[in-house]
């Protein structure tokens, strides 16, 4: 029987940006985001005679993935397989609920999705750190977060950073959302794979992971106190910091687009009018407008003029294995 596994996207409030050891694809700096609920990836996986078969299904169809995109899902198949120990071969039909690659986490919730849907069909423990730590393999760092629901801490613990993500607070703590304006949905020009590479030829990145702890600590003090106001000084200074470190990098990475300062304007003009509403954006021009579900309406309305779509998304609970396949 086949097995489908659906996760979700992330959106980091502290950034996962640079590596401490390149070959392992290990962080520099711990990572704290909010697992999202609507946008996710699903995985459908089966073993199969003959060599291993990727799907992309779109618009109601399914057709051969792209042969880049093949090619790490075949190699992330192989780590699986090594640690689970068999020797099968499987199909993989991947799908997501919103624009790929735009910078909304995707390879995020298609890597957590595609590590639980095999695990699963190859009856292999499946514990949360287990999946974490594989998931990270994939060279999506931020799938180490996806395989967890509410607020999530990635390497838990400081002092290692090949360590896997944990759940820093349940999502029933506090209902937030997560407006996210769209300003390009198009494929990213630069993935976050090169960006983290280059994060360290930024002269500054070495005092950002000096100083990141204690912006950190304001995010998780923030977060466990439902302080609003002081969560959304900190996600914004560490936005502003991330796009420095890699405007700064050489040669320069630009992400943001025109768009994404009319989107960061009328935000600000928001929360000057007394909308609690702050602004984080990642490796892509779309903005994730975050506030506190009462806010959703005032916002998505005042965003929705400057964007190509809004995606209205919240803390979700982390994936699950579907019936459905
Ligand atoms: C800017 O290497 O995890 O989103 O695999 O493309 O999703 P993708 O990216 P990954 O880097 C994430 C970078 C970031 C910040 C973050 O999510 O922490």
């Amino acid at each position: 029987m086949p097995v489908t596994a659906v996760a979700p996207a992330n959106i980091a409030f502290i950034k996962y940006w640079g590596l401490a050891d390149r070959a392992l694809g290990v962080p520099a700096n711990q990572s704290l985001s909010m697992t999202l609920s609507r946008c996710v990836s699903r995985c459908t996986v089966d073993t199969i005679k003959g060599p291993d078969e990727v799907w992309w299904h779109e618009d109601g169809r399914a057709r051969p993935a792209d042969p880049v995109f093949a090619a790490r899902v075949v190699e992330h198949l192989d780590r699986l397989r090594a640690f689970a120990e068999v020797d099968v071969s499987m199909r993989i039909i991947t799908t997501n609920s919103f624009p790929t690659a735009a910078g909304i986490a995707s390879s995020a919730s298609g890597f957590a999705a595609l590590t639980l849907a095999a695990l699963t069909r190859v009856d292999a423990a499946v514990d949360p750190g287990r999946l974490s730590i594989l998931a990270r393999k994939s060279g999506s760092g931020s799938a180490a977060r996806s395989v967890l629901g509410g607020y999530v801490l990635w390497p838990e613990d400081s002092e290692d950073p090949a360590s896997a993500a944990t759940t820093f607070l349940p999502r029933e703590h506090w209902a937030l959302s997560d407006v996210i304006a769209v300003v390009d949905s198009g494929p990213k020009a630069t993935s976050s794979r090169e960006g983290h590479f280059r994060a360290s030829t930024s002269p500054h990145f070495g005092r950002r992971v000096e100083l990141l702890g204690e912006r950190l600590q304001r995010v998780r003090t923030a977060l466990r106190e439902r302080d609003f106001a002081t969560l959304a000084e900190a996600v914004e200074e560490e936005m502003y910091e991330m796009q420095a470190i890699a405007t700064t990098s050489r040669p320069p990475l630009r992400y943001w687009r025109p768009g994404t300062l009319r989107v960061l304007e009328r935000i600000e003009a928001l929360r000057a009018s007394g909308v609690p509403v702050c602004a984080t954006t990642d490796a892509g021009p779309n903005v994730h407008a975050l506030c506190p579900d009462d806010a959703v309406t005032a916002v998505a309305a005042a965003l929705s003029d400057d964007c190509e779509t809004i995606i209205i998304d919240k803390v979700g609970a982390g994936p699950a294995l579907s019936s459905e396949h």
